[in-house]
């Protein structure tokens, strides 16, 4: 598996609107892994693969996970949001016989974060938040603080998705909190 090839299945999966994404994601991504010194091919695969899962149904989404010996089966208990980035790593393992770790779980965390990212975690998770297409109101200062800072950018962007998802009286998974707390103690 190299990028080219990432890229080319996920556009087997993904409507033409949602590849695009994930095309500016991935370069997102790639420029980010340059800056900060990232492995370029481990970041590249894992943008390229991160919404693999986005446009399959619940219910396939639900089973991948139960039938998981990787996954914790608390994610059914959440926003149907968070299942694609799980799921998404199992198929991922079981379909293209990817076990590197850096790849699967920048996958895996990239709607939730975690705490212990690794340096390919953070750019994935940050890429998929900050891609061109993103416009909210914090996306620019996310953008100008991913550069200057990953971890900062990350808390930033944690901080911003705890407040949105509090506003809107959602859930929100444990580890979020985890990884906005670890970064804020730093
Ligand atoms: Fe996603
Ligand atoms: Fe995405």
């Amino acid at each position: 598996m190299n990028v080219e090839m990432a890229l080319a299945e996920s556009k087997k999966v993904l409507s033409s609107k949602r590849q695009a994404h994930v095309e500016r994601v991935t370069e997102e991504a790639l420029q980010l892994a340059k800056l900060y010194h990232a492995d370029q091919e481990q970041v590249g695969i894992a943008a390229a693969l991160h919404d693999y899962a986005k446009e399959f149904d619940k219910a396939f989404l639900t089973k991948t996970i139960e039938s998981s010996v990787h996954l914790p089966k608390d994610l059914l208990l959440f926003n149907e949001e968070l299942l694609h980035g799980p799921a998404g790593a199992e198929l991922i393992r079981r379909k293209f016989n990817i076990e590197e770790k850096n790849i699967l779980h920048s996958i895996r965390y990239h709607t939730t974060g975690r705490a212990r990212m690794s340096l390919e975690e953070k750019i994935v998770f940050l890429a998929d938040y900050i891609e061109p297409g993103r416009d909210f109101p914090a996306v620019y200062k996310v953008r100008e603080l991913a550069t200057e800072d990953l971890n900062e950018a990350c808390r930033y962007s944690l901080r911003e998705t705890i407040q949105f998802l509090m506003s809107k009286n959602q859930l929100i998974y444990p580890d979020t909190f985890h990884a906005y707390n670890e970064l804020t103690k730093k």
